[in-house]
């Protein structure tokens, strides 16, 4: 995607294949396991007795119970329509005044850019190192004065993780240069807790914006949860932008994280499953000579054999296997498609189609 662009049209058509069938959805890096035990008891129990009523505009309970969850306190916690939302109000209360300038790297989750585009304005993006973030480039641009810059991280879509050193350097950097630093971490989930150098970082008091879902690794992508923790300044603004939203957060999402919340251990068994069946994907992928990136998240991006045209590439697993992937042209990487891990048995079912496809007749 170049500067000021929106995605093409259709981008997110795919997103209404039925679940039901026999399609396989490994294009929204949706989590396959379902959503943690007793949560869809609550948002029953929520539809049966509470649907006539507005939700809490405040998260109160919620924001306190994610706050104990994440180790800081609840004016630290901001939450929203899923992080979409989030990118979207942060966008609003950073770039709000004329002149302000926003960074983010050539490729990347496009929400940064369509918020931008939103607000007037079009980031400055910087190319990725290979296949990381580009550090230090963009550790000169926040400590030059950017307002506000959107890191992925893992990134999206190579799955790529920062260690600690580099996010020590961009929060030395935006500290410096006075501008917001966000830190997406949608799907950290997956890396693991010793992975959380940013969320360390504001616990101690630095100055930084932590995004995570409950759309990935939590199995809640339906009900739309967001969650931006950072200085509680910061999150107060955040939170201004958000109050011409009110009741943004339903009933059904507060309710379901809340159970989510009492269940960390599923976290885990996510995180260990998706490990797993991660290895095995990279394995068949070995087995059918395509060659990707090393990813700590759900997803893997893989190089889509010569001619290297990777929307047809899709487009044939769709039409002829009816499995559902992302080509990643609309996502600045054309010639890749990005992969969701899914489960053990998605997984062989995909590596039948590719070695299938590769092995068939006709243009890849
Ligand atoms: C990096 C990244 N950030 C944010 C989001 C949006 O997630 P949510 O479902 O919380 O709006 C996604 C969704 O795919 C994503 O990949």
């Amino acid at each position: 995607m170049s500067q000021g662009q929106t995605l093409p049209p259709g981008f997110f058509a795919d997103t209404e294949i039925a679940d039901g069938g026999d399609h396989l959805r490994l294009h929204l890096n949706e989590n396959p396991y379902g959503p943690p035990p007793g949560a869809i008891d609550a948002v029953h129990d929520e539809s049966t007795h509470h649907l006539n009523r507005y939700p809490d505009a405040d998260c109160r309970q919620l924001r306190e119970t994610l706050a104990a969850y994440f180790g800081v306190t609840p004016d630290m916690v901001a939450v929203g329509n899923g992080t979409d939302e989030l990118v979207l109000v942060t966008s609003l209360t950073f770039l709000r005044e004329p002149g302000t300038s926003v960074v983010t790297t050539a490729t990347t989750f496009p929400g940064y850019m369509m918020s931008a585009a939103s607000v007037g304005r079009a980031p400055v993006t910087v190319p990725l190192d290979g296949v990381g973030l580009p550090v230090e480039e963009l550790a000169e641009r926040i400590g030059a004065g950017a307002d506000l810059t959107f890191l992925c991280n893992p990134l999206n879509p190579t799955g790529a993780l920062l260690d600690r050193a580099s996010v020590t350097r961009l929060l030395d950097a935006a500290e410096s240069g006075g501008g917001v630093v966000v830190f997406d971490e949608a799907y950290i989930d997956f890396a693991g807790p010793t992975h959380e150098f940013a969320l360390e970082a504001v616990r101690a008091g630095r100055r930084a914006l932590v995004m995570r879902t409950f759309s990935k690794a939590w199995g809640l992508a339906s009900v739309r949860m967001g969650v931006v923790i950072g200085p509680a300044d910061l999150i107060a603004r955040v939170s201004a932008t958000a109050g011409a939203l009110p009741f943004n957060v339903n009933r059904h999402a507060q309710r379901a994280v809340l159970q989510a919340l009492e269940q960390p251990e599923y976290l885990d068994r996510v995180r260990t499953e998706n490990a797993r069946v991660r290895e095995l994907l990279c394995k068949s992928l070995d087995v059918l000579g395509l060659t990707y990136a090393p990813s700590a998240s759900n997803f893997v991006m893989v190089d889509v054999p010569p001619p290297g045209d990777s929307a047809r590439f899709a487009a044939r697993l769709a039409a002829d296997h009816r499995i559902f992937v992302r080509a990643l042209d609309a996502l600045g990487m054309p010639g890749r498609l990005r992969i969701s891990v899914g489960t053990e048995a998605e997984v062989e079912r995909l590596a039948t189609a590719l070695g299938a496809m590769l092995d068939g007749p006709g243009t890849l």
